[in-house]
């Protein structure tokens, strides 16, 4: 086995397509990427479903439950199967967290509100466990309880908000008995409200603190006017359809008020922790929250164990322990990571089990390149050249023994649903993967590719036989690719998933994979 320094590169949301014209990893002129499948030992690793600690085989992966299981080695059942379980045995409605929020409306006569992303996605919620909260609520004896929906179309089809709302609308119908009030309160697109992630845009934020907390939105008689309106009025996609709240008697049906009961039902933590902490921070400073002075805010799951976000919650997220990054630091081999901001605590955060901190501030180095804050289906170039001379300097510096870095281009283009642009995305990403592999080559470097889910690879989907542009993940397989000039190495045969990856870089390294992990492929 050699024992030189590793590179891995993860390509983010490029998976293995079908070749049809959906396919925009295929359609793309790749040549470095060709040149790799042709020329170097090769395997297609699960990277969906129970593969990655999913429900079913029916989930697609995603970023977080995709770098957990690259970066650790092992599958770990994730929060969407945690929440479910939580539900079903009861559990999340015997916790004190619950029963805190609920003596709150009782006892004091405050409203309970339920933020959230609305659909069956299970990427970072899922409108069942909506369901369930608000049932309970009911059962529970809660008078007013009210619903603020962020629309999906990027985990789910990209014109599917309908469909939710009207399953919602149904229930709300069910349990406004006698002396009760529930109801949709506001909503918006999830990439214009609420759920930006690691400090790349804070005035989306604010602006879903204006709608869900102080009303200050468009009005619309319900949300399926807001939607059906905007729609015509702006050719958007769910996901970015601006921000409503929906009026009654002239007055906003519900705000967040001051000492209300407030669950934030996303169980995934990237999305979810600024507007955690607006709701949560004694001195929070990102933006004026007005006359705001707190509320009994629980999330569905606690988002960063090491930072503490949100104060309450409803269910424990898995503890991932014996990561990669652990093995590395015990043995004094150095690392390093780098991407841009939206892909950052992707390659840092989820990789290394959900840890905010380093395990040694001496071994490890992360880099990250502020991302821009555009449609990136106008810049499918994103950042990728930026990231390739990073991480083409740091193999140059030869400190490191274990590098990676995370080229986003392929998902975030991807879920713009622009195939065009998805096609430019694939060819930036396979110009920096030439770049890395001919340093690899130089400077004497094994260089690993793989990704961490399907995205780009699909990006028309044919249901009852109508053929739509599709922005979500695919749950096709991705690559996991071995350049090592001149060294033969023979991957095994067998059923691989992402979970595989970590025991190969370690074996690469000389090192014993723990006992728990899963087998290396070499
Ligand atoms: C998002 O948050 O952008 C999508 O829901 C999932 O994408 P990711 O898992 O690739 O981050
Ligand atoms: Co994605």
């Amino acid at each position: 086995m050699t024992k030189k320094p590793v590179v891995l590169v993860i390509m983010d949301g490029v998976g293995k397509g079908d070749g049809g014209p959906g396919d925009a990893v295929k359609l793309a002129n790749t040549p470095n990427l060709d040149r790799l499948f042709a020329t170097c030992p090769h395997n297609w690793l699960k990277a969906h479903g129970t593969a990655v600690g999913l429900p079913t085989d029916d989930d697609m992966g995603n970023s977080e439950v995709g770098h957990n299981a690259l970066g650790c080695g092992q599958i770990y059942s994730q929060g969407a199967k945690l929440v479910g379980e939580s539900i079903e045995t009861g559990a999340l409605f015997q916790s004190e967290t619950w029963k805190g929020l609920v003596a709150n409306c009782n006892e004091n006569g405050k409203a309970f509100h339920f933020l959230g992303l609305l659909s069956d996605g299970n990427v970072h919620s899922n409108i069942h466990h909506l369901f369930a909260l608000l049932r309970h609520a009911h059962a529970e004896g809660v008078k007013r309880a009210y619903c603020h929906i962020l629309l999906d179309g990027r985990d789910v089809p990209a014109t599917s908000a309908l469909e939710y709302v009207a399953q919602l609308e149904d229930l709300l119908r069910e349990l406004n008995t006698e002396g009760c009030d529930y109801a949709i309160a506001s909503g918006g697109g999830r990439m214009q409200i609420t759920m930006d992630r690691y400090e790349a845009n804070w005035p989306m934020v604010e602006a879903g603190w204006r709608t869900h907390v102080q009303g200050l939105a468009r009005r619309f008689p319900s949300a399926k006017e807001a939607i059906e309106t905007y729609r015509a009025e702006t050719n958007c996609i769910d996901q970015d359809l601006p921000a409503f709240v929906v009026e009654r008697n002239g007055q906003p049906v519900a705000t967040i008020a001051n000492g209300d009961s407030v669950v934030l039902y996303n169980f995934r933590g990237d999305r979810a922790q600024e507007i955690s902490l607006a709701f949560d921070c004694k001195d929070f400073d990102k933006f004026d929250r007005g006359d705001y002075t707190g509320v009994d805010f629980a999330g569905m799951l606690e988002y960063d164990g090491d930072l503490k976000i949100p104060t309450h919650y409803l269910v424990q997220p898995p503890v991932i322990k014996n990561t990669l990054t652990e093995l590395l630091c015990a043995h004094n081999l150095r690392e390093y990571a780098v991407s841009e901001t939206q892909k950052y605590g992707h390659v840092t955060y989820f990789w290394n089990g959900n840890r905010s901190g380093k395990v040694s501030e001496e071994l490890e180095t992360y880099e990250e390149i502020p991302s821009d804050v555009i449609p990136f289906d106008q810049a499918p170039a994103m950042k990728s050249k930026e990231i390739t001379d990073c991480m083409v300097k740091a193999m140059e510096s030869g400190k490191y023994d274990f590098l990676r870095c995370n080229f986003p281009n392929g998902d975030m283009v991807g879920h713009t649903g622009n195939i065009e642009a998805v096609v430019k995305a694939m060819e930036y990403v396979d110009e920096g993967v030439g770049r890395i592999i001919e340093a690899g080559k130089r400077l004497g470097y094994v260089v690993l590719v793989t990704a961490d889910h399907g995205n780009a690879d699909q990006m028309l989907e044919t249901k009852k036989g109508k053929t739509s542009i599709r922005t979500a993940h695919s749950l096709n397989p991705v690559p996991f690719i071995v350049y090592d000039p001149g060294v033969e190495h023979t991957l095994k045969e067998g059923k691989f998933g992402l979970a595989n990856v970590a025991p190969t870089v370690a074996t690469l390294l000389g090192l014993t994979p723990p006992a728990c992990w899963e087998e290396s492929m070499l």
